[in-house]
Formats: structure tokens, C-alpha cells, sequence
């Protein structure tokens, strides 16, 4: 049978007092309405509309090609916003799937699960609840005497028997999409919000004599609504327990998983440990044997095996196998790395490659540099990139080595080998295999240090009478 999938995301979310709307919202690193098409996605949906109002442009901008739109241009309500997507599916035979982007931490497997139930008993519709102690806030699921799904009815128009039901609407379900459709036609907007609801089709197909489930989910993070800040952070939170468990179940060892930060979509090799305090953002690929943190925020980047970044910020950048960054160390955008590097601590890179076995370990600025094999970079060392109006490249070659305190005058070259004496200011290349100094010859003079000090005691003696 043919599976769609409608997605929810019109909505501003005024609750979550925000410039951003609500749907783009990151959970773990993620816009919500991401992480909702995931799922969608892995249960494999042929065709996902998603519908846009508030930010649609940026919505569809975030979602790209990945989904089909339907635009409602004013929120009048769930069922009306489902109703946007008639134009797309009115027509096709089969399973559609309804989710609410403010739901994040839907599973694929739940749904999977709720689909089977529902195609199997030849249901209308099946409905994914869940029982939560404080139901506040959510629209309740009436059963009837039978234990069957009645209607759902919102908080707002709740009596307080109906309040005191602890079953609520996770807002995922799985339509008989015709019957969607023709139900959709017929629901009112006669409740306390004036609203069209999604929900009020339960109720019409209970009393057109149609099968409606309920499957209960029993994992209550799954049904959580985002509507505020609140409910914001505790999406965080359950979304970075599952992924930190599925690292840990991978083979990862996490030393304090409460203080852990690890975004969606984050690869980590087996036998890696993660310490306290390490935020690890998305688009990062870790590889097996590392030792990541503690404090370590590494953004979009790729670390090798067997390579340690300590008390350090890598971003979109590449740090080779068995190599070590920090502590203090600053790797900003396209910084690469061989293998077996070494990058200490108040080191910043930018823009710049490190050969295998090259070592810039205190105190140094290396920008827009291409920089050879088992190079050594002395403390305080720093490439001068920047003029205030151009930026130039620096190149070092294989086996050079640079003394402390060097400044590398950019657009500047050492060759292979070449030695440059700590101290120097270099504005000229250096051939493979010289060595350049470029500073003041040292003088000194014999006794001078104590006439001096000499004779600024008899100045001040002069000065006291
Ligand atoms: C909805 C359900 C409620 C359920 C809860 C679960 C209804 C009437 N209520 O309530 O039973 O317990 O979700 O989280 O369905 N949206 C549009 N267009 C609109 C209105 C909403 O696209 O006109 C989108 C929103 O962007 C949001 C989703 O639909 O992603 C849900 O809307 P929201 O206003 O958050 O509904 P709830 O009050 O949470
Ligand atoms: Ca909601």
C-alpha cells in the first residue's frame, strides 16, 4: 500500500518568543522539523508534503528538495492545515502519515509499529498516545467503555472529567488518506480557539461506524510537544540521552554522559572516550582510539584515529590520525592536519595544513599556510597574513625549522629544510637548506650594568638634598 506523509510546520509558535520559527528550532543540533522528516523518511514514505506558513521560505530553504510543499497562508487550525496538502494527495490510494513538526523526538520504529497495527486492522485512523502524570497542555484521548478510542479533545475545551484523562495526543497518526480527506471536509470550527481541528476526524469516523486505534507508546519523550522553552529543554535533554546511549551502546566510552553534548548525526569510533564537557556539533566524524575532551567543542570537523583534542575549539577542520591538539588550542575553519602532529597549547590555525610529524607547540599563530612534513614551529612563532587590507600565504617546507618568536612576513616561502634563527623578522624567502636570521646583532658591554645602576644612585642622592 502506497505511504505518504504530511508534516505539520505552519505554525509561528508565539509560546517560544522567538525571531526564529518555531519548526527551525534545533533540538541536539537539528531543526525540529529535520529530525521529523527523518523519521518519515525511514518509514518509508514515497512522498512527504510538508506544510508551510510562518517562514515558509525558510523552511523550504532548510527542507530543500527533500519534501513537497503546501502553503497555508493562515493558521486556522490542524485539520485546515492538513487540508493544504488535498491538491498533492486528495486522490491517491493508501497510508497517510501526519505528524506535528514540533514533536522531535518521534522514532521511525514507533511509527513503523503504529503503521502495522493500523494497516493490518483495516483502521480509519490510529492515533499515538501516550499516558503522561501532568497531561497539561495536550489534547486527551477519550476512550469509550469497550477501551476503544472515542475522541480526542483539547485542553481547552476539556470538562474537568475529560482534564483528569492522563492519556493524551502525541499529535502522530496514520490516516486512510481518503477517508482523511472526506472526513476534513466536515470538521467544524465551533471550539474555545475557533480552530480547525486534525483531532475532531477521530471523532467523525468513530461515529461514521470506522475503526479508529490508539497505540500507547510507553518512551513519554517520544510525545513531547514543543510549544515553549520549556518543553524545548526537555527535548534537549531526552534527544541527548538517546544519542549519547547509542554511542555508548557503539562501543564509545562516555566517562559523564549528563555533561556531554553530542548533536545528531555525529560519528564516533569504538573505544573513543569522550570526557566531561566536550560539545561535539554536527557534521563531526571522530574515528576509533581518540581521546576527545575534556572541554572540547569540535564543529563539522574529522578527527583520525588514535588523535586527542584536549580543553580545545576545532572547527571545520581536519586533524589526522595519532595527532594531539591542546590544551588551549583554537582550530578555526580549514585548519588540516597529517598524522602525528602536534598543535599545543594558545596555538591558533586558520587556514593552514600541517604535514605528517609537524609540530607548532606554544604560542603561535599559523594562518593561510601550506606547511610541509616534520616541520617544527617554535614558540611564539606566527605567520603575518595580514597587512589590514590583503591576506597572503605562508609556505614552509618539508623539515624546516623556525625559531621562537619568528615573524613570517606573508607572501613568504622557506624552502625544504631551512633553518630560520629565533627572533627573525623575515620578509624574503628563505632557499631549501639555508639558514636566515634577520635581527640586531647582540652587543655587549663589560661592567655597563653596574655603572648604571651606579650612576642613577647618585642622581637620586642629589635629588633628596
Ligand atoms: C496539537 C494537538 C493536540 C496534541 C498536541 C501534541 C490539535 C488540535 N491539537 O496541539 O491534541 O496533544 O498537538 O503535541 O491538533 N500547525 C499548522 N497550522 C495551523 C496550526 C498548527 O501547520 O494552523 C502546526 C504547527 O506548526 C505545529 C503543529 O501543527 O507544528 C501542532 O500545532 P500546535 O499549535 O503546536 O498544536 P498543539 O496546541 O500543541
Ligand atoms: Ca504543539
Amino acid at each position: 500500500m502506497a505511504r505518504m506523509a504530511i508534516v505539520l510546520a505552519a505554525g509561528q509558535g508565539k509560546r517560544m518568543k522567538s525571531k526564529l520559527y518555531k519548526v527551525l528550532h534545533p533540538v541536539c543540533g537539528k531543526p525540529m522539523v529535520g529530525h521529523v522528516l527523518d523519521v518519515v523518511r525511514e518509514a518509508s514514505c514515497e512522498r512527504a508534503v510538508v506544510i508551510v506558513g510562518h517562514g515558509a521560505e525558510k523552511v523550504k530553504a532548510y527542507l530543500g528538495e527533500s519534501a513537497e510543499y503546501a502553503l497555508q497562508e493562515q493558521q486556522l487550525g490542524t485539520g485546515h492545515a492538513v487540508l493544504q496538502a488535498k491538491e498533492l494527495l486528495g486522490e491517491a490510494e493508501g497510508t497517510t502519515i501526519v505528524v506535528c513538526g514540533d514533536t522531535p523526538l518521534v522514532r521511525a520504529s514507533t511509527v513503523e509499529a503504529m503503521l502495522k497495527l493500523h494497516e493490518e486492522s483495516g483502521a480509519a485512523a490510529t492515533v499515538l498516545t501516550a499516558s503522561f502524570a501532568d497531561p497539561t497542555g495536550y489534547g486527551r484521548v477519550i476512550r469509550g467503555e469497550d477501551g476503544t478510542v472515542q475522541r480526542i479533545v483539547e485542553q481547552k475545551d476539556c470538562s474537568p472529567e475529560e482534564a483528569a484523562v492522563n492519556e493524551i495526543n502525541t499529535g502522530t497518526y496514520c490516516f486512510d488518506n481518503r477517508k482523511l480527506f472526506e472526513a476534513l471536509g466536515n470538521v467544524k470550527n465551533e471550539n474555545a480557539q475557533g480552530e480547525y481541528y486534525l483531532t475532531d476526524v477521530i471523532g467523525l469516523f468513530k461515529s461514521a461506524g470506522e475503526v479508529v486505534q490508539g497505540y500507547c507508546t510507553s518512551d513519554l519523550a517520544e510525545a513531547i510537544g514543543v510549544n515553549d522553552r520549556v518543553a524545548l529543554a526537555d527535548a534537549e535533554r531526552f534527544m541527548r540521552e538517546r544519542i549519547n546511549r547509542e554511542h555508548l551502546l557503539g562501543g564509545v566510552t562516555i566517562i559523564d554522559p549528563q555533561s556531554t553534548y553530542i548533536e545528531a548525526g555525529v560519528v564516533i569510533g569504538a573505544d573513543t572516550v569522550v570526557y566531561p564537557g566536550s560539545v561535539l556539533r554536527a557534521g563531526t566524524v571522530i574515528g576509533e582510539d581518540c581521546v576527545i575532551g575534556p572541554n572540547a567543542e569540535i564543529t563539522a570537523s574529522e578527527i583520525g584515529d588514535g588523535a586527542a583534542v584536549k580543553y580545545s575549539v576545532v572547527a571545520e577542520s581536519v586533524v589526522g590520525a595519532e595527532s594531539a591538539v591542546g590544551p588551549y588550542a583554537n582550530l578555526r575553519p580549514g585548519s588540516k592536519l597529517g598524522r602525528g602532529c602536534k598543535i599545543g597549547d594558545f596555538v591558533e590555525l586558520k587556514n593552514a595544513t600541517l604535514g605528517d610529524g609537524s609540530k607548532v607547540s606554544h604560542l603561535s599563530y599559523v594562518g593561510d599556510a601550506v606547511v610541509g612534513k616534520d616541520v617544527n614551529i617554535g614558540c611564539g612563532a606566527i605567520t603575518v597574513n595580514y597587512d589590514g587590507f590583503n591576506k597572503a600565504v605562508t609556505e614552509i617546507g618539508d623539515g624546516a625549522f623556525v625559531g621562537s618568536n619568528v615573524n613570517l612576513i606573508a607572501p613568504i616561502k622557506i624552502g625544504d629544510g631551512a633553518y630560520v634563527v629565533a627572533g627573525s623578522t623575515l620578509t624574503q624567502d628563505v632557499p631549501a637548506g639555508d639558514l636566515s636570521i634577520a635581527r640586531e646583532r647582540q652587543v655587549n658591554k663589560p661592567g655597563y650594568a653596574d655603572k648604571i645602576r651606579a650612576r642613577a644612585k647618585a642622581k637620586k642622592e642629589r635629588g633628596s638634598k
